[in-house]
């Protein structure tokens, strides 16, 4: 029996995402209540544009443009507006009222988000945001809670779908980057401002949140390591498949051990890397999303489905407004993420990672041993050499896979090579994850 008040629900936003969640707050009102123990009352809808076109069947007498008296007036806000501001400036005002806040704007909490929890942790609210990264995939949610009593130790995820479609296009019918952009254009798979996408941005937002809870630690956005997926080509894709991988944009959050590299830190860092098709990653196809997860005591988890679209992203926003509401009901402060652990977030040069070097080399006696004394030189340990004719070159394509190393020990590598004669091109230098 639902004893408790209605809970006072404001909606900032009626985009892909808001127009859904209204949807759901009116289609499941008696189910959610019966859940919660308090009726979920939507209160009204903040938007720009009061004369827009809305789906058929959206509450249109809830809009307004008030956003003090809607926020004022509210105990939950979900804010799916999207940008900077005025969306910081909305949250900060629903936590110093009182109101717990639902946000799906990685945006915000990439740039802001210390400042939006310190705020929700000295007012005792609570700032929720399981549809920021990879939307309707519960990932937010097992890291704060599930494995808080765990040692997560790296957390790998494709975490942006239109890049992973694009990718996925790419390998499967050798398609240039550009069409398959075309496509995900067409499918509405990329954002307004594609760069975030292909350049990697919205990807190193998600990392961010992801280290942020993996590792309690502050991870600022500018020290996230960003590259995108522009300088994939179709011919290094088919390299890839001819050798039993597949190209994926990662984003990657790790713990790095004190023991081996001096300094006890984490590493987050996004760009496309060459990982087995037989990796689980290696099988996520179209624009799914998946995090794979590695913790001391839980071993490898992995967690797969729709990383976009308003009607998954509003399924994690209403699994965290029954949440919210829950805790009205029941009462007692927001809990706070700690950030106690507080580890630096260090440069990519201090990074090991294997890397795969693609070069057309002078096809001459000694080439091999030149080039080999280059690594060597510089402290590079090779783990295989694969060589392929040129069809009509007199060069031979070689594919050098190394050792761990790190990214400035690369680099002299590289630029030793592009200075040596026996070299007539490096086509490309890729990074190998998950072997
Ligand atoms: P949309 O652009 O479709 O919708 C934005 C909504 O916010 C619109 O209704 C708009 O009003 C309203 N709005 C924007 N600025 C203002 C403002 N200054 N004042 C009042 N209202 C404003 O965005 P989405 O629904 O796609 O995304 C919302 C959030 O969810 C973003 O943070 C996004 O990153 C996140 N997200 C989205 C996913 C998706 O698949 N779409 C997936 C995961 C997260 P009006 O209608 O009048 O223009
Ligand atoms: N542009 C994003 C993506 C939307 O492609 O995954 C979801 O955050």
């Amino acid at each position: 029996m639902i004893e408790y008040r209605p809970l006072r629900i404001a909606l900032l936003g009626a985009g892909s995402v808001g127009a859904q969640v209204a949807r759901l707050l009116t289609e499941n009102k008696a189910e959610l209540a019966a859940r919660v123990g308090a009726e979920l009352e939507l209160v009204g809808i903040l938007v720009r544009d009061t004369a827009a076109a809305r789906p058929a069947g959206f509450p249109s007498e809830l809009i307004t443009t008030d956003a003090d008296a809607l926020i004022l007036g509210a105990d939950i806000v979900i804010e799916v507006m999207g940008g900077i501001e005025p969306a910081r400036t909305y949250i900060l005002q629903a936590l110093n009222s009182g109101s717990d806040v639902i946000t799906a704007n990685k945006a915000l909490l990439a740039t802001h988000g210390t400042e939006l929890f310190d705020t929700a942790e000295q007012v005792g609210a609570q700032l929720y945001f399981e549809a920021a990264v990879a939307a309707a995939i519960p990932i937010i949610r097992p890291l704060r809670e599930s494995l808080a009593g765990d040692k997560v130790t790296r957390v790998m995820g494709i975490v942006n779908g239109s890049t992973n479609y694009i990718l996925d296009r790419m390998d499967t019918d050798g398609i240039s980057l550009d069409a398959a952009m075309v496509e995900a254009t067409n499918l509405g798979y990329l954002e307004a401002d594609p760069t975030l996408d292909v350049e990697g941005y919205d990807a190193a937002q998600k990392a961010a949140i992801l280290a942020y809870l993996a590792f309690h630690t502050e991870v600022p956005i500018e020290k996230v390591h960003r590259e995108g997926i522009t300088q994939i080509t179709p011919e290094l894709m088919a390299a890839a498949k001819r050798d039993g991988n597949v190209i994926k944009l990662l984003a990657i959050a790790e713990r790095i051990d004190a023991d081996k590299y001096g300094e006890e830190g984490v590493s987050v860092r996004v760009y496309p890397t060459l990982i087995p098709r037989t990796h689980p990653l290696g099988s996520v196809r179209g624009a799914f999303n998946a995090v794979f997860v590695e913790a001391e005591s839980a071993g490898q988890l992995m967690f797969y489905g729709a990383g976009a679209g308003g009607t998954q992203t509003a399924s994690a926003i209403l699994g965290d407004l029954v949440s919210a509401a829950k805790r009205h009901v029941a009462g007692g402060p927001g809990l706070a993420d700690s950030v106690h652990a507080n580890l630096p977030v260090l440069p990519i040069d201090r990074i090991y990672t294997r890397y795969q070097i693609t070069l057309e080399a002078n096809d001459q006696p000694g080439v091999l041993a030149t080039i080999a004394n280059i690594f060597a030189a510089n402290e590079v340990s090779i783990e295989f050499v694969e060589q392929y004719p040129s069809p009509g070159r007199n060069t031979a394509n070689l594919e050098v896979g190394t050792h761990e190393a790190t990214e400035a020990a690369l680099s002299a590598v590289v630029r030793a090579l592009e200075a040596s004669s026996a070299v007539d091109t490096i086509t490309s230098v890729i990074r190998l994850e998950g072997i």
